[in-house]
This record gives C-alpha cells, sequence and structure tokens, in this order.
C-alpha cells in the first residue's frame, strides 16, 4: 500500500499540476485583450451612439456576406454608424476565432481537464454572445441588447478566468492558508459581487431606458464601499498571490466611479454647475463606453480576486497534483488516479 503522500492532503503547500505550456496562457490574454479594446470598445461605442440598428439584417449586413461587405464606401460616404456596427461584427467574429484558439491550444496542451472545460464554456459563451446581439437586430429589441451588454460582461469575466488558471502563478500559488483575513477577503468580495449583479441590471436601465437614475447612485454607493473594503482587504493580506489583484479592484473601481460621474454630466447634464448635455461629444462617448468597458473590467477583477482567495484558504487535492515519484516506480500498476488521500480513495 502506498501511504499518503503531503502533496494530496489538505492544508499543505505543494506543486500543483502545472500548466505545460505557456501557450494556452498567451492565447487567453491575446483573446481577452483583443475583447476588451476591440469588440467591447466598439460595441459600447455602437451603442451610445445609438448604431445597434444601422443594419436591420444579420449575419448578413445590408444583405451581403458579412465577411465580403465592403464598408470603405461607408467610410467615403460619412455613414459612421454603419462602418461602427460593421467593424463591431468582423470585431466578434475575431473574437470567436481567438475563442476557438484557445480551445485548441488547451485541448493540445493543457493537462488540467477542467481548464480545458473551462475553454469550450468560454468558446459557448461567445457563440451565445454572437447569437443575442445577432437577435438584438432581426428582433429590434431593446431589451436584448441589454441582455447582450450583460452576457457580454460575464463573457469577458470567464475569459479573465481563463488567463488567471492558465498562469504559473496559479499553477504556484501558497494553499493552505485559511485564515481570517483571506477569509475576510473571500466574504467581502462575494457581497461586493452580489451587489454588482444588482447595479449592473441598474446601470442598464439608465444606459438603455434613461430609468433608475438615482436607484444606480445608491447602487454606486454600496459597490463602491464593499469593493473598496475588499480591495482593501486583500492588500492587508500581504499575500503577494492578492496583491496586484486587489490593486486591480481598488484602481478599477476608482475609474469607474470617475466614469460614471463623467458619463451622467455629459448625458443628463448637471444644471446645478451649469454642465449642459452636447448629445455625441467626444467626451460623452469615452465617458460613457469607458463606463461599460470599465464595469466588464471590476466584475472581472472581483471574479478573479474571489476565485484567488479562495485558492489561497483551500488545501491541494489529489486529483491537482502530480503523481508521487514513489508511486510511479514502484507501484506502476496503480491507478495515479486512485491513490489513497487522507479523506480515502479518491476516484
Ligand atoms: C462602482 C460603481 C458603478 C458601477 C459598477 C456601475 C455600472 C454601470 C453599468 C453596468 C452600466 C450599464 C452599462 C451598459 O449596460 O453597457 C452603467 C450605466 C451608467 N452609470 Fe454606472 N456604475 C457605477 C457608478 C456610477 C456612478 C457613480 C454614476 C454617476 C454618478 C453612474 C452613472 C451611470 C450612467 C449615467 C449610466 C448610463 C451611461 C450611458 O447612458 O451610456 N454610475 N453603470
Amino acid at each position: 500500500m502506498i501511504a499518503a503522500s503531503p502533496t494530496n492532503v489538505r492544508g499543505a503547500d505543494a506543486p500543483s499540476l502545472a500548466p505545460q505550456s505557456p501557450w494556452p496562457h498567451r492565447v487567453a490574454w491575446l483573446l481577452v485583450l483583443c475583447t476588451v479594446i476591440g469588440t467591447v470598445g466598439l460595441g459600447a461605442t455602437v451603442t451610445t451612439l445609438g448604431a445597434g440598428m444601422a443594419f436591420l439584417d444579420w449575419p448578413t449586413s445590408g444583405g451581403e456576406n458579412m465577411l465580403a461587405y465592403n464598408f470603405f464606401n461607408d467610410i467615403k460616404l460619412g455613414h459612421t454608424d454603419k462602418v461602427l456596427e460593421h467593424v463591431h461584427r468582423l470585431a466578434g467574429a475575431t473574437t470567436g476565432l481567438l475563442a476557438i484558439a484557445l480551445v485548441a491550444s488547451l485541448w493540445f496542451l493543457e493537462p488540467r481537464r477542467w481548464v480545458r472545460g473551462l475553454g469550450v464554456a468560454v468558446l459557448g459563451m461567445v457563440i451565445v454572445q454572437g447569437l443575442a446581439g445577432g437577435l438584438r437586430v432581426t428582433e429590434i429589441s431593446t431589451a436584448l441588447a441589454m441582455l447582450h451588454g450583460h452576457f457580454g460582461a460575464c463573457v469577458v469575466a470567464a475569459m479573465f478566468v481563463a488567463v488567471l488558471v492558465t498562469g504559473r502563478s496559479w499553477a504556484n500559488s501558497p494553499r493552505g492558508r485559511e485564515t481570517p483575513p483571506v477569509r475576510t477577503v473571500q466574504w467581502l468580495t462575494g457581497a461586493a459581487l452580489a451587489v454588482l449583479v444588482l447595479q449592473y441590471a441598474l446601470g442598464g436601465m439608465v444606459r438603455h431606458f434613461g430609468g433608475a437614475l438615482f436607484e444606480h447612485l445608491g447602487g454606486a454607493v454600496l459597490v463602491g464601499l464593499l469593493a473598496a473594503a475588499a480591495g482593501g482587504a486583500g492588500l492587508a493580506t500581504g499575500e503577494r498571490f492578492l496583491r496586484w489583484n486587489a490593486a486591480a479592484v481598488l484602481g478599477v473601481l476608482g475609474g469607474q466611479l470617475v466614469l460614471g460621474m463623467l458619463a451622467w454630466a455629459t448625458r443628463f447634464g448637471v444644471a446645478a454647475v451649469g454642465t449642459v448635455a452636447v448629445q455625441h461629444s467626444p467626451l460623452q462617448i469615452i465617458s460613457r463606453g469607458g463606463h461599460t468597458v470599465f464595469a466588464m473590467l471590476l466584475l472581472s477583477a472581483l471574479v478573479c480576486q474571489w476565485l484567488r482567495a479562495r485558492r489561497l484558504a483551500t488545501g491541494v487535492d489529489s486529483s491537482e497534483t502530480p503523481p508521487p515519484p514513489a508511486a510511479r516506480s514502484v507501484a506502476s500498476s496503480v491507478s495515479v488516479n486512485r491513490l489513497p488521500t487522507a479523506a480515502g480513495v479518491a476516484s
């Protein structure tokens, strides 16, 4: 019988099944950067300018194959709405191709089955997101446009999780530190996420229907307090594995609050200080689009911080660890998937 190795006992610091190749991590980064800067940035601008219905058809654009459509004519004619919507569609197609590349790189190079499953889930979400965007056009539905924006945030967060778990810092992170400060980070981050979901719904009402303005402002106070506490608690643990993520939560939160105030001032004006809203001014386009993008980044940063805190707090289980050398040499006939653990035989 093989003795339980310290590497598969809950609570131990141990190397886990490490990524074998840096490529899935690189592809995940490329996917998230192209999606946030390209597809989401353009999509947010399309919504701000009310250009989502520039074409009444989908997946064709103006009756033509999307890939063959000549939008240079629209540039010459100054049809900015068509140019933006078309390039947003092309950026979405690029996101789809990169999501396929992520699945392929994970399939061939990633040893952890659940990470390969995550890649497939990301691809599935990208497909659903594309369909929601298309249906928003064919059904002429503002509610679907809102859903498309909100689900887009979930897709981006899932992509950031793919970046996180394919990285070396995840594989080499310390484990079994179920200390009160780490637990506090987990609780505060979870609470901030719960309130953020409600704030998202209210923000969508403001953006797409011009309502729930003051409710959204109240939500901003709650999200602001909880996310600041979560970020501060993350920094206070002194854990290297949490530090950068916590700083990102605080930085993105600060940016989101400033962009929210600018979006408000440029869309609705502020009578008290004599600010008048100028429809489609550059500052309005930047602040409204930026507020959408930063909301996604805040969601992603909080999700990643929660996962990091959870990983720190929990121990290693046998499915994550490479088989101990003894198991390979002494008992090569025993399946390493069925090594005895502290909790019994793992299946
Ligand atoms: C952390 C706090 C905040 C979060 C998480 C948040 C989130 C959001 C979200 C998700 C949207 C909808 C975006 C979309 O559907 O594409 C939105 C819209 C909006 N938010 Fe916030 N928000 C926050 C703070 C604020 C603050 C402090 C203000 C103003 C003082 C504000 C003003 C607005 C306005 C005016 C819109 C509509 C923008 C538009 O029409 O394009 N938000 N917010």
